[in-house]
């Protein structure tokens, strides 16, 4: 098997991120340094990573986590900030998140070993929706709305047609939810501020059919085997 491909079973990272694994030096065979990533891996080989053994995780672990806002979604910040591994620090596996949500962002998090789970769920061919709660200051009108359901450009591209609902207003702020199909970066607050409008508020609610409920903030769960099946087809 394929180096990467050998290293995302192993749990570390997605394939395409495990890449960077053997491009930077860090992966060894047999005691011998490997570089090229056709490199392949045959049963029995002795592989390290930064020098401690990695083998095959044979089942999959998959978590739902309430992500609270001032957390970091990478394994270690530059700046010192808290990271989504300190709420799952009793975890035994190397869990690690699919896709981002910015430090300011909560909500809906999935962490898990399954990095084909996480190259399918983060793939912009797969178009996965992801639905999120959003507050903004103020109120907003349909023109503007309609304006960012057909797409604006960001960074010279244009964002795919999105749906957007107002589920409550008042004269101080404007509740919407927002399903979008891509996950571009701040993708959401950069959209509002298009038209204006500061995000004050912003949670992730689901991922297609996958909704966050009874968890409070900071709390995480196992994602049940109907749920992870769910997500492997959705
Ligand atoms: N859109 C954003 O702006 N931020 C997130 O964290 C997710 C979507």
């Amino acid at each position: 098997m394929r180096i990467n491909k050998y290293l995302a079973e192993c749990g570390l990272s997605s394939r395409r991120k495990c890449e960077a694994y053997v491009t930077e030096g860090r992966v060894k065979i047999g005691g011998k340094l490997v570089t090229s990533l056709s490199t392949e891996v045959h049963d029995g080989d002795f592989v390290t990573v930064d020098g401690e053994r990695v083998k095959p995780i044979k089942k999959h672990v998959y978590i739902m986590l309430n992500k609270p806002k001032g957390y970091v979604c990478t394994a270690s910040d530059d700046l010192g900030r808290k990271t989504v591994m300190d709420l799952i620090k009793d975890r035994p596996e190397r869990l690690f998140p699919i896709g981002r949500l910015d430090y300011d962002t909560e909500g809906l998090l999935i962490l898990t070993t399954d990095g084909d789970l996480s190259n399918r769920l983060t793939h912009p061919r797969n178009e996965i929706p992801k639905t999120y709660s959003v507050r903004i200051e103020g109120g907003v009108s349909e023109e503007d709305l309609d304006t960012l359901r057909g797409g604006i450009v960001l960074d010279g591209v244009k964002t795919k047609k999105c749906r957007i609902k107002v589920t409550e207003a008042t004269s101080e702020a404007t509740k919407l939810e927002v399903t979008i199909t891509e996950g571009r970066n701040r993708q959401v607050r950069r959209m509002f501020e298009h038209i204006n409008k500061h995000v004050a508020f912003l949670k992730r609610v689901a991922i297609g059919e996958l909704k966050l409920h009874g968890l409070n903030r900071g709390e995480y769960r196992e994602l049940n085997e109907s749920e992870v099946n769910y997500l492997k087809n959705v």
